[in-house]
């Protein structure tokens, strides 16, 4: 075993990563399947099914026996449920959970607001993309004296608000609060909570918003405006998130972090002009 193998000590540990068809829990599924973690991907399935991403992972790392995946809706208790026992049988007890489930949504003037979709986003973003699976992970790690690590995705707008995505801007505030207040709460049971904020990176949900086309790259307004506010001058690489995502999930090399967020950037949060 390499020094840092013995470090991390994550070989044969087992985590979920909800939204792990999607690009940044993805990457971070990765960094983990390929630091020696038995992985289920979960996701609701709807554009793209599980069993695709799970396909696509197994031929990515090359360890197609570290890799499973589940169709959950992290937003219902219930199915969390299930889908934990479920992974439990097959690949054993989760002791690290992603919640990677997320998304920007539409963009919209305060008066213009859609109250129905607001409350969609907060249910997406901060219920099914942080309390429901929290809950109910820390209620079993808890029953089964697991040291459990949570490793929530904030945002740059947990920090600064940035215009018009009203709800993703509160949903992601309170991602960071709801952190803090569970790593309290829960470090007696040795369950540590922890966030990462990703600066800008090209996703599914965000793609839209942010380039026009890929081939030259041509960048929306708002694409362009958030470059021109990122020191290292480029969007992230899926990639960059891997060593926070390690350092995090490993108890062994960060058992006394817990309630903290670790911004990946480009140094996005120091540039006040
Ligand atoms: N891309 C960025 O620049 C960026 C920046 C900051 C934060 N984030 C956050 O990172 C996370 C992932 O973003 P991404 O850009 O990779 O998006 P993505 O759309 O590629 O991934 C999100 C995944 O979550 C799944 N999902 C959505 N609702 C679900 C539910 N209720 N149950 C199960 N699965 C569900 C989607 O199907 C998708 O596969 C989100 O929380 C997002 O807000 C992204």
């Amino acid at each position: 075993m390499t020094y840092l193998e013995d470090f991390f000590a994550l070989k044969d540990k087992v985590a979920v990563v909800t939204g792990g068809g999607g690009t940044l829990p993805g990457a971070m599924a990765y960094a983990l399947i390929k630091a020696g973690v038995r992985v289920s991907l979960w996701g609701r399935g709807s554009n793209t099914p599980i069993s695709e991403s799970v396909r696509n992972m197994k031929e990515k790392t090359g360890c197609p026996e570290s890799v499973t995946g589940e169709t959950v809706d992290t937003g219902n208790e219930e199915d969390v449920l299930r889908g934990l026992k479920h992974t439990e049988k097959e690949i054993g007890k989760p002791e690290i959970l992603i919640n990677g489930v997320g998304g920007v949504g539409k963009l919209s003037a305060f008066g213009d607001l859609n109250i129905r979709e607001f409350n969609d986003s907060l249910r997406n973003n901060l219920m099914a993309g942080c309390v429901v699976p929290s809950k109910v992970f820390s209620t079993y790690w808890i029953a089964n004296q697991i040291k459990g690590a949570i490793i929530n995705i904030a945002s740059m707008t947990s920090f600064l608000p940035l215009p018009g995505t009203w709800p993703y801007n509160v949903a992601k505030a309170g991602i960071i609060n709801m952190t803090k207040s569970a790593a309290n709460e829960l470090a007696q049971h040795n369950i540590r909570v922890n966030a990462i904020a990703p600066g800008f990176f090209i996703g599914k949900q965000n793609k839209h918003l942010l380039i026009k086309q890929e081939d030259p790259p041509e960048y929306t307004p708002r694409g362009t405006a958030i470059l021109g506010h990122i020191p290292a001058k480029k969007f992230g690489s899926p990639e960059e998130l891997s060593g926070a995502t390690l350092l995090l999930a490993s108890n062994k090399a960060s058992g006394y972090i817990t309630g903290i967020c670790i911004p990946v950037d480009g140094g996005y949060l120091t540039a006040s002009i």
